[in-house]
């Protein structure tokens, strides 16, 4: 993540992710399950623009970039601007436990879909952490900055590494850096309705035969991607099929295009298919939305 002062005030991305695997491994005492995930950053980001607020207090707007650029109010994904948002979460924490008097308000512009398995919230809460970290000269380390992310949420930690891959495990928290060779391209596709991850888990059946990761891993170092494609795999896309229409009606879909291959990611419910190149990328992403689907998005991981 990288923080840059404009004329409106401190600026940060927050990028989304999508999981090429994630295998859940057993349920724990605190309700959480233990896991192995591969994720991976992409080039869809939701904006922060964050300002002193002379009020002391921790403010939050939140716009859909859709809706700014249509100069409408209408919102298509409900996002929460009270404490529900794990922006304010994350910026409350870190004011508490560092000793900070100050307030800021936070102008949150939303691109990346909510209830979609791609850690909007997760990556929004991470970008406050790492802002408010330098904005008000906290000094935290990263190591300590993904402790207490920790904290908000299982998926926090990743945003706050500076890998754009990683192979995530426990309840998502503890980061292997996993750097790939090749830069990956995906079409992403988002249905109407959303999934939520606390339902998608109580779902879920622990793997009886859980395989890993590594061979995901060798086959993306190899620049192989047929081989990956045969190795994705995500434990909570069976509940979320089950839950979720629209999730079973993608994967038709998607069987259906020119892909490498493809999967739901995180708990759902956006769907991804890997693709050769950007141009099959994009090709896929015309024939989803003239399927009808509107919330289609051509996306790449850093290189
Ligand atoms: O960590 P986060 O707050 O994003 O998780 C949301 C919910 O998803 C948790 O309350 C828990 O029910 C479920 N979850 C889980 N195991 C994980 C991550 C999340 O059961 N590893």
């Amino acid at each position: 993540m990288r923080l840059r002062q404009s004329g409106f005030g401190w600026v940060v991305q927050a990028p989304a992710k999508l999981n090429l695997f994630l295998e859940v491994l057993g349920k724990r005492a605190d309700g959480y399950h233990d896991l192995e995930t591969v994720m991976v950053a992409i080039n869809l980001f939701d904006t922060l623009i964050l300002n002193e607020e002379s009020s002391g207090e921790i403010t939050l707007r939140c716009q859909h970039a859709g809706a700014i650029l249509s100069r409408t109010n209408r919102a298509r994904d409900e996002v929460p601007e009270t404490r529900d948002n794990l922006v304010v979460r994350a910026a409350e924490l870190l004011r508490s436990r560092c000793g900070v008097q100050r307030g800021v308000h936070i102008d949150l512009i939303k691109r990346i879909p909510a209830a979609a398995g791609m850690a909007g919230g997760s990556s929004d809460a991470a970008a406050v952490m790492f802002a408010l970290n330098l904005i008000w000269k906290l000094g935290l380390s990263e190591i300590e900055l993904r402790r207490l992310a920790s904290e908000i949420g299982s998926d926090v930690c990743f945003f706050l590494s500076s890998a754009s891959a990683a192979t995530c495990r426990g309840r998502g928290e503890i980061l292997e850096p996993c750097p790939l060779p090749l830069r990956l391209y995906f079409v992403v596709a988002r249905p109407d309705s959303g999934l939520s991850t606390a339902l998608v888990y109580r779902h879920c059946r622990p793997e009886a035969e859980p395989r890993g990761a590594r061979e995901l891993l060798q086959a993306l170092q190899r620049g192989d991607l047929q081989r990956a494609s045969q190795q994705l795999r995500n434990s909570l896309q069976p509940p979320a099929e089950s839950l979720n229409a629209d999730v079973r009606q993608l994967k038709e879909e998607f069987s259906r295009l020119p892909v490498v291959g493809h999967m739901m990611t995180g708990s759902g419910t956006a769907y991804f298919g890997l693709c050769q190149n950007r141009q099959s990328a994009m090709t896929a992403a015309a024939r989803l939305r003239a399927r009808g689907l509107s919330r289609v998005f051509v996306a790449e991981s850093p290189p």
